[in-house]
C-alpha cells in the first residue's frame, strides 16, 4: 500500500438525479471522483474522495501540452439479486502500471488501485444501472500535471477515477461496418501502441472520421510497416471465424491487450473452439471472404463488449461476413460473457469481485 492511501471521503450535498430511459455511452457522471496526488519525494499522496466537478489546473499543465497520460476503462456491474461486481479488476491495474511506465509516469501500488475503484464503487453503488445492457462504466486516469512548458518528464502527477453509467458503446447487439484503413498507421513497433494513452486516439482520429464519411463505424489498423497485417479496430481487439475456426492477430508490441480479448480467448477454448492467435494479412482475409470461408467477424472490448461486424470496406471493396447477420459465436460469448459479469453464471475463471 502507498504510505498515505487512507480515503478521505466528502460526500455530495447535492445529489444529482439518476439518468432515465437510453444512457448511451459516457454523458452522464455519478455524483462522486478519487482524487489522489504525487509529488516527487512524497510520492502518491492525499487519497480523496470528493464530489465529482470540474478540476482545476495552469494552463502551462504538461498533460495538456505533451500528452503525458494515461487511463483505463473498466466497468462495475448489477446482478438480478442486487449483487454489485467488478469484473478482472487486477488486470486493469497491471496494465495502467504498463502504461504509465511506457510514458514515465510513476507506477502506482495495485492494491491500491484496486482499493480506490472498489471505495468509489460502493459509494456510488445506487448508480450502477440493472439493465441487461447497461453497466457502470470506470474510467481511471493518471496524468502530468506540473506547470511548466520545458519538455521534461513531470514531477507531479493526478490519479483520478471517474464513473458513468453507460449502454454497450453501439448500444444494441447488432452487427457494424468497419473501414479497413490503408494510409494512417496507429502504432510501430517501438511505439505506444500497447499502451492506454490519449495520443493513440487522437492520432486515430482522421481515420475514424474516413471511416465514418463510408458508413462505418470504427476503422481497422494494418501494421505501421507493410500496412498488410491486421492489429486492432479503433476501440476493440479483432476476431475472425474462419472455417469454424477463431483466429485473431497475435499479440505484438503494437497491439493493445484486451482484457476482454483474454476472457474471450479463454471462452472461446472452453467453448472447444480452435484458437489461433497469429499475424493475419488483409490480403488473407479477402481471400478467405471470396472463398466463402469468412463466418464470423467480431470486436472486443471493455466498452464494446462483443460487437458482431458484417461488413469490412478495403480499398472501394466490400468485405461481407457471413450471412449479413450477427453470428452465433459472437452471440455466445456476448451472452456467457454478460452472464458471468452480472453474476447469472458460475465464474470458474475467478474473474468476478464482489463488493
Ligand atoms: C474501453 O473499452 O474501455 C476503451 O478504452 C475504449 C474507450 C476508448 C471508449
Amino acid at each position: 500500500m502507498a504510505k498515505n492511501m487512507k480515503i478521505n471521503i466528502t460526500k455530495t450535498t447535492t445529489p444529482k438525479e439518476k439518468p432515465t430511459g437510453t444512457l448511451g455511452f459516457g454523458r452522464n457522471f455519478t455524483d462522486h471522483m478519487f482524487i489522489m496526488n504525487y509529488t516527487e519525494g512524497t510520492g502518491w499522496h492525499d487519497a480523496r474522495i470528493v464530489p465529482h466537478g470540474d478540476l482545476s489546473f495552469s494552463p502551462a499543465c504538461a498533460a495538456l501540452h505533451y500528452g503525458q497520460e494515461t487511463f483505463e476503462g473498466m466497468k462495475a456491474y448489477r446482478g438480478r439479486d442486487g449483487s454489485c461486481y467488478l469484473f478482472r479488476p487486477e488486470m486493469n491495474a497491471r496494465r495502467s502500471n504498463y502504461s504509465n511506465s511506457r510514458v514515465c509516469i510513476p507506477e502506482f501500488p495495485e492494491a491500491d488501485y484496486i482499493e480506490a475503484v472498489k471505495t468509489l464503487v460502493t459509494l456510488d453503488a445506487d448508480w450502477i444501472p440493472s439493465a441487461e445492457n447497461s453497466s457502470l462504466y470506470i474510467r481511471p486516469f493518471f496524468f502530468a500535471d506540473d506547470p511548466f512548458l520545458g519538455v521534461a518528464v513531470s514531477k507531479t502527477y493526478q490519479f483520478i477515477i471517474i464513473m458513468s453509467p453507460a449502454d454497450a458503446y453501439f448500444g444494441a447487439f447488432e452487427p457494424v461496418s468497419i473501414f479497413v484503413e490503408d494510409e494512417y498507421v496507429r502504432a510501430v513497433k517501438g511505439g505506444t501502441g500497447r499502451a492506454k494513452t490519449g495520443g493513440n486516439y487522437a492520432a486515430s482520429h482522421p481515420a475514424l472520421l474516413r471511416a465514418q464519411e463510408h458508413g462505418c463505424a470504427q476503422a481497422m489498423w494494418l501494421d505501421g510497416i507493410e500496412r498488410k497485417y491486421i492489429e486492432e479496430v479503433g476501440t476493440m481487439n479483432i476476431f475472425f471465424k474462419i472455417d469454424g475456426k477463431i483466429v485473431t492477430p497475435a499479440l505484438n508490441e503494437s497491439i493493445l491487450a484486451g482484457i476482454t480479448r483474454d476472457s474471450v480467448l479463454t471462452l472461446c477454448r472452453d467453448f472447444g473452439l480452435t484458437v489461433g492467435e497469429r499475424p493475419l494479412s488483409i490480403d488473407e482475409l479477402v481471400e478467405i471472404a471470396d472463398a466463402g470461408k469468412l463466418e464470423e467477424v467480431f470486436g472486443t472490448g471493455t466498452a464494446v463488449v462483443v460487437a458482431p461486424v458484417n461488413r469490412l470496406l478495403y480499398k472501394g471493396k466490400e468485405i461481407l461476413v457471413g450471412d449479413g447477420n450477427e453470428g452465433e459465436t459472437s452471440r455466445r460469448l456476448y451472452e456467457t460473457l454478460t452472464s458471468i459479469q452480472r453474476g447469472d453464471f458460475e465464474d470458474k475463471f475467478n474473474w468476478r469481485v464482489s463488493l
